[in-house]
């Protein structure tokens, strides 16, 4: 395998690193998308993501980034009117999907920074007449984790669907996919994969919301998929194989470190991260809750994150995102790194600011 010498390590959220032993399992010769063998490859890879989701829940992959299926949760599961948390620029542009795909759409704005809160949830279920609630689980723009297991129980009471996106922090965080109608993730965050694939599981209802969804179009009609995921163990178009075959050997290896034990290496990382930068800067996240996956930092010193990537050489750090772009940057601690590979990148920024 020839690659090129210079490599980079990637410190920012999305595409994270990939291990030299998941680039290499996507050369392998192809194989034809409607015979035993790519069943027997997609059909593992839905086996072993519940294992490690520890669901039994509907489960499948799309080709696709994760956008690929914000939007799937729109056209499938809202016919008329949807509620969307908005908090940061990823939950921004989910009501903004909302609005181009035709529907009405009411957001419950937050302060880009803070959480969304079950009693502000509350407030607006209780005036409204919502099919569905979109929140965004792990804000990357901004750093910020919503706790689910407080607002599932709001939307349940309210009879809408809960439609989540962990695109950061799916594989990474401890995420109970059971609380959601609808968790949608993406392969280049914490599954640590090239980008190219996204993943979803789905409840009965949200399957049953799909099935009846007009307009739903034909690539995102994720009942179809789930047909075809359930009964061949195939997909309906032709799927990135190759990817897939990354897919299945990174989660093997995700298998044998365990949801908990991935879990516990992003907190520690985390944790690391958030005293490095409130030693040196200011946190962009209300505290308690801050993303396992990604830290915000206030840019207290002004500096300039282009040049800073630029004297780090071999590894790479984020500025900020949206709004926030120039007064704050973002060190992502997601997939495969380790507390080692976080340390470093703080130590060699201390050098660098020295
Ligand atoms: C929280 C969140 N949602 C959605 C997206 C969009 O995902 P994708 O780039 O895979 O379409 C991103 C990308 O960074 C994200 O961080």
């Amino acid at each position: 395998m020839v690659r090129s010498e210079t490599h980079k390590k990637l410190f920012i959220p999305g595409p994270t690193e990939v291990r030299e032993e998941i680039l290499d399992a996507q050369a392998q010769w192809m194989i034809g998308h409607r015979g035993k063998e790519f069943s027997d490859l997609y059909g593992g890879i839905i086996e072993k993501l519940k294992k490690y989701l520890n669901t039994d829940m509907h489960a499948c992959v799309y080709t696709s980034s994760g956008t690929g299926l914000m939007e799937a949760a729109i056209r499938n599961g809202v016919d008329r009117k949807v509620l969307c948390c908005v908090n940061g620029a990823f939950s921004e542009r989910w009501a903004k999907i909302a609005e181009s795909c035709g529907k009405e759409v009411d957001k419950l704005e937050i302060e880009w920074g803070k959480a969304v809160k079950p009693e502000a949830l509350e407030e607006k279920l209780e005036k409204g007449n919502y099919e569905a609630v979109t929140v965004v689980q792990n804000e990357t723009s901004t750093g910020v984790r919503a706790r689910l297991e407080e607002l599932a129980p709001v939307v349940k009471k309210h009879g809408a669907l809960l439609l989540v996106d962990t695109v950061s922090s799916l594989g990474g965080d401890k995420i109970d996919v059971g609380l959601a109608d609808m968790v949608l993730a993406s392969s280049q965050k914490c599954f640590a994969l090239p980008p190219g694939l996204a993943i979803c599981t789905l409840s009965d209802a949200m399957l049953e919301k799909s099935k009846r969804a007009k307009g739903k179009g034909s690539y995102f009609d994720l009942a179809n998929m789930i047909e075809y995921t359930e009964g061949k163990r195939q997909t309906p178009e032709t799927p990135a194989i190759s990817l897939m075959f990354a897919m299945s050997a990174e989660l093997d290896y995700m298998l044998k470190e365990g949801a908990e034990g991935r879990y516990r290496r992003h907190v520690e990382m985390a944790e690391h991260v958030r005293s490095w930068a409130k030693k040196n800067f200011a946190l962009f996240a209300e505290p308690g809750y801050e993303s396992v996956t990604v830290t915000c930092v206030k840019n207290t010193k002004n500096i300039n994150v282009s040049d800073l990537n630029k004297k780090l050489k071999e590894m790479s750090i984020s500025d900020g995102y949206g709004k926030i772009k120039d007064s704050t940057f973002r060190i992502a601690h997601m997939g495969d790194l380790t507390l080692k590979d976080v340390r470093e990148v703080t130590a060699k920024i201390d050098g660098v600011l020295q």
